[in-house]
C-alpha cells in the first residue's frame, strides 16, 4: 500500500467535524472520492496535501509519517484545490513559470517541463494567450499541469470538473485516465458520472465518514436486483417520492417512467433493470443519512 489513513479526524468546531474517523489504505489507479456537499471532500483532500492539519489520526506515505515529515509528501504530491484561481494577465506559460519558481524548481528544468505539460494538457496553441480568456476547461487544464510540474507519484483534484461542458468533461476524464499510469490519483466530485468511466476504486462518503469503497463492479453488485422501472400518471410521484429512492424519472406520452430502489417489486408492473452506479450512490446516501 503506498496511501494508509488511520482514524483521520478533523474537527472545525466543537460541533462541526469535517472529518470522523475515517480509515483507508490505497495503491494506485484512478480514485473516485464521491459524496453531496459538506461530506468532506475537501477537508480530507486538504489534510493529505498537509494544508489543514488533523485533529485526530495518521497518514502515512509508503510507511513515512506525513505529519511528522511533511516535506515528504509536499515532494511527491501534485494538488489542484477545489477554489483554483489563475491570474488573468498572465498567459499560461507566464503562470505555469510563477508555480515552478514557488515549487523550487530549475528554471533550465522547469521550461522543458512547462512545454512538455502544455502538450499534454494540449494547450500549446495558447500557452501565450493571458488565463483570462481562458474557457473552464481550458483554466482546468492549466490547473492539471501545475499539478503535474514535479511529476507527482500522488495526484489529487478536488472537484475539477466543476463548470466544465459535457464536452471539457469528458476531454478532462480522458487526460486523468492517461495520467494514471504508475500513479495513484485521488479525485473528488458530488456528480456520479464524473467517475463512472475512470474511477477503479469508488469511496462513498457522508457526513464526514467513509461509507463505502469498492470497485465500481462490486458497488453495483449491491443493487442486483433491487432497481425496477415501471410507468406511473404523473400524479403519483409525490408519493412515490416519499415511498421509495426514486433515481430517474423520464417523462413519456403515457406517463412518467420512474426508476427506483426497492427489495422487492414495487408494482405489478415493475421491471426489474441492471442496476447503474447513480441507483448505489442514491440509494448509499439515502441509507446513511436516515440513519443520522
Ligand atoms: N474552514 C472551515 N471552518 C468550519 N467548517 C468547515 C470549514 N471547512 C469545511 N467546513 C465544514 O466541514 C464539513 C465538510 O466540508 P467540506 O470538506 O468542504 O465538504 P465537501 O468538500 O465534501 O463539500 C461541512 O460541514 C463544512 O461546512
Ligand atoms: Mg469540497
Amino acid at each position: 500500500m503506498q496511501l494508509a489513513i488511520s482514524h483521520l479526524s478533523k474537527q472545525y468546531r466543537h460541533d462541526i467535524w469535517g472529518l470522523r474517523d475515517f480509515n483507508l489504505e490505497l495503491g494506485s489507479g484512478v480514485i473516485g472520492l464521491l459524496g453531496p456537499n459538506g461530506a468532506g471532500k475537501s477537508t480530507l483532500m486538504r489534510m493529505l496535501a498537509t494544508i489543514t492539519r488533523p485533529t485526530q489520526g495518521t497518514i502515512h506515505w509508503k510507511n513515512i509519517d506525513i505529519l511528522k515529515s511533511p516535506d515528504t509528501i509536499r515532494s511527491i504530491l501534485g494538488y489542484l484545490p477545489q477554489d483554483f484561481g489563475v491570474y488573468p494577465h498572465l498567459t499560461a506559460f507566464e503562470f505555469l513559470e510563477y508555480i515552478a519558481a514557488i515549487k523550487g524548481m530549475d528554471q533550465k528544468i522547469s521550461g522543458s517541463r512547462i512545454e512538455e505539460l502544455l502538450t499534454l494538457v494540449n494547450l500549446v496553441h495558447a500557452a501565450k494567450r493571458p488565463l483570462g480568456s481562458y474557457s473552464g476547461g481550458m483554466k482546468q487544464r492549466v490547473g492539471i499541469a501545475q499539478a503535474l510540474l514535479n511529476n507527482p507519484q500522488l495526484l489529487i483534484v478536488d472537484e475539477p470538473t466543476v463548470g466544465l461542458d459535457p464536452e471539457e468533461r469528458v476531454r478532462f476524464r480522458n487526460l486523468l485516465s492517461d495520467l494514471s499510469v504508475e500513479r495513484l490519483i485521488l479525485l473528488s466530485t458530488h456528480i456520479v458520472s464524473d467517475v463512472e468511466a475512470i474511477a477503479t476504486e469508488i469511496i462513498v462518503i457522508n457526513h464526514g465518514r467513509k461509507i463505502h469503497h469498492d470497485t465500481p463492479e462490486n458497488l453495483m453488485q449491491l443493487l442486483n436486483g433491487k432497481v425496477w422501472h415501471w410507468i406511473v400518471p404523473s400524479s403519483e410521484l409525490p408519493d412515490l417520492k416519499q415511498k421509495y429512492i426514486l433515481s430517474g424519472t423520464i417523462r413519456r406520452n403515457d406517463g412518467i417512467q420512474v426508476r427506483v430502489v426497492s427489495e422487492s417489486a414495487p408494482a405489478t408492473s415493475a421491471q426489474q433493470t441492471e442496476p447503474g452506479l447513480e441507483d448505489v450512490y442514491l440509494y448509499l446516501i439515502s441509507k446513511n443519512g436516515q440513519q443520522k
